[in-house]
Formats: structure tokens, sequence, C-alpha cells
């Protein structure tokens, strides 16, 4: 039997919900949750969880780690956060079968200003280093229709899933662009990824827009993942890496495809670090429509070493038959093409219907710049 129950705790936020009000698990799957003291009950019984306006304590995060086989949760209203300088996870999502989605005209708020300093994860405050954290999510699950805007560092941190469509959603981190009271004069949000891809296998992500200040989607490890119609701007671009020095170091069947990344340091990005292991293999670049960069259109670089280029390549990760498919577009600065390897360790490098313009000082160690 299907049954709505509204779990809501008055008075403080942090108190526990009322006992009568906890759910019985034989019979609720349907629970709309106003009040965040509410959601680990939820959570234990429900499968059908719709969020309505919670406003998060300072310091804890939403927590959806455990999530029962098939359950759906709506984000709906506005979801915001306090702000505390801690590292921990704001939104956590885990489980078999599920949906994350949100009704319409919800917004997920990160209150990412109150941590912006324009040093990121390098200094300064300390911060939540993710913001949304999809780990161990399998089945046939979906992240869809979210809007998410103002994270504090990294976004969505993407790990252990398999078999996971993330669709149609909106990260706007654009009003971290400007400078602050607290970041001297530099951008205030700063290592602000889009998604952070990791040991996970059979991923689509699609449809999906970022405005950001650092990585519009990097995969550090797995294989089988599909990045396609992606609408990328204010950041580094489409990336792979850096791999090596990691736990998983291998990187494998990774496409990107029908997206455009615009005013933004880099179009497509291969970066492995240096004197480590691994390999990088598979990867397609197709369709792809650059303009107004700044750094590099294609770059493929083996020489880094604590988040910087040394300049000097290493060969312990490999990396083997990268195509790029109609990759065109425009600098406004920097390198049309960088290619930097180790000794021998690159290899089937395709470029088809390539044509980046408006860069100089183009340099290719392997084979030549297209
Ligand atoms: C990568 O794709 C190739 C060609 O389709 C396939 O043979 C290989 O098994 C795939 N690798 C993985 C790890 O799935
Ligand atoms: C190269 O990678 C593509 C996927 O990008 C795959 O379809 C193809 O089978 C791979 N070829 C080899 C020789 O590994």
């Amino acid at each position: 039997m299907k049954s709505a129950i509204v779990l809501a705790s008055a008075g403080l936020a942090l108190a526990a919900p009322p006992p009568t009000r906890v759910v019985r698990a034989a019979d609720a799957t349907s629970c709309t949750v106003t009040a965040y003291a509410s959601i680990s009950a939820a959570v234990a019984s429900c499968t059908a969880i719709t969020l309505s306006n919670i406003a998060v304590p300072a310091g804890s995060g939403i927590d959806l780690s455990k999530l029962k086989q098939g359950t759906t949760v709506t984000f709906a209203g506005k979801t915001t956060f306090g702000y505390k300088a801690a590292d921990y996870d704001m939104i956590t999502v885990g489980g078999k079968d599920i949906t994350i989605t949100q009704a319409s005209g919800a917004v997920i708020d990160g209150n990412g200003g109150a941590w912006w300093d324009g040093q990121g994860s390098n200094g300064g405050k300390t911060k939540p280093d993710h913001f949304f954290v999809v780990d161990d999510v399998t089945g046939t699950s979906t992240i869809e229709n979210l809007h998410i805007q103002n994270w504090p560092t990294h976004c969505f941190q993407i790990s252990g899933c398999d078999g996971l469509t993330i669709k149609n959603l909106v990260l706007d981190n654009s009003a971290g662009d400007a400078a602050n009271s607290a970041s001297s004069g530099l951008p205030a949000a700063h290592n602000t990824d889009g998604f952070d891809i990791s040991s996970s296998t059979n991923i689509i992500l699609s449809g999906t827009t970022v405005k950001n200040q650092d990585d519009c989607v990097a995969v550090t490890s797995g294989t089988g993942i599909t990045v396609t119609g992606m609408t990328c701007s204010g950041g580094h671009g489409l990336s792979i890496g850096s791999v090596g020095g990691k736990s998983d170091n291998t990187v494998e069947n990774v496409s990107f495809l029908s997206s455009s990344v615009t005013n933004s340091q880099n179009g497509c990005r291969i970066k492995s670090n240096s004197g480590t292991t691994g390999t990088i293999s598979g990867i397609t670049y197709k369709d792809i429509t650059l303009s107004g960069l700044t750094t590099y259109g294609i770059d493929i670089q083996q020489d880094y070493l604590n988040g910087g280029a040394t300049g000097s390549p290493t060969n312990g990760v490999k990396i083997s038959n990268v195509t790029f498919n109609n990759v065109h577009g425009t600098m406004s600065k920097g390198k049309d093409y960088y290619i930097l390897c180790g000794s021998g360790s690159c290899s089937g490098f395709t470029y088809t219907k390539v044509a980046i313009t408006g860069g100089s000082g183009d340099s290719c160690n392997y084979g030549s710049c297209p």
C-alpha cells in the first residue's frame, strides 16, 4: 500500500523528529521531508522522497548514501546550506537503481560565496572539497534535471559507480567569476570542477551546462564513459587526468562528443603525472566546438607534478589510441596545439577535420601538430 506522509520536525532544525512522526517501514513509500532532521528517517523507510525547501545546518550534509533500492529523490523548492569552515561532503548519494531529480523550478544553492576566497582547495579557508558525492551507485541509475549553483570547490565526485546516467543538469558557478572581499582581486571561486569521475564504468553524462572556474569534466580513472552534449564555459575544458599516482590509474574508452567549450583555458586536455605509471587508451574527442580559449586548444602533456606542469615529461603512463574528429574553433591567445609526450609513451593519435586557429607557438613532440 502506498501512503504519502509528511515528515517535519518543529523547533530547532537539529532536534530529532518526534517519534510519532517516524514512518512505519511497512507501509511508507512516499514521503515529503521539510525539515533537515527528518531526512534520515525518510531515507531509512521511503522509496519516493521529496526534499522540500531543506535548510541544511552549518557543517552538516544531506546524506542519501544508503538509499533503498529503486528510490527516487526529488529536490523541491530551494535547498540551502549553512557555512562552516570545514571539509565535509554536502550531498552524498549511493544506492542501486536510484533516481535523483528535481521538481520544476527547484534550486540547490551551495552557499559557495561563504567559502570563496580565491584559493579553492589550495589554501585559505577550509572548504568542503566536494559538494555532491556520488559513490557506489549501481544498477540502472539516473541523476537528472538538477539546477545547482554556488558550490564551494569541486562539485560532483563520481566514484565507484557502474550504470549511471547523468543528464540535463545546470551547474552554475558564474557568481564566483568576480572577486570578493576575501579573494585579493582574484576570481572568488577556484578549483570548482564540474564533474570529477574516477573508478567508474558505464557512465553517460549528457546535455549539461557547466559554468565554472576549473575542469568542466575531469576523468581520472574508469572505463566506458561517454560525455556528450556538454556546454562548458569559464573553466578549463574537457579533461582526462591528471592520471597517475592514485589508487586507480587506468582510463579506457572515454568519449567526449558533441560539446562546446567557450571562454575557458583549454578545450581538450589529457594530463599525466610525472614519475607515475598508468594507462590512457581509447579516448575520443568528436564534434567539439571551441571558442575564446586562452591556453591550449588541444593539449596532451605528461609532465604534471603537484598540480603544475614541469616541462619535463616522463613515460610511465602510456597514452594510446586517441582520436580527434571534427574538433574546431578559436583561441583568443595561447597555443592551438600542445603535445608533450614522454619518450615512447604516446602512440596512435589520429586527427581528422581538426582546425583550431588564433593561437601561436604550437608545439608537438609526438607526431606533427594537426
Ligand atoms: C574498450 O573498447 C574496446 C573496443 O571496443 C574493447 O575491446 C575493450 O574491451 C574495452 N575496454 C574495456 C576496459 O572495457
Ligand atoms: C580505439 O578506441 C576506440 C574508442 O575510442 C575503440 O572503439 C577502438 O576499438 C580502439 N582501437 C584500438 C586499436 O584499441
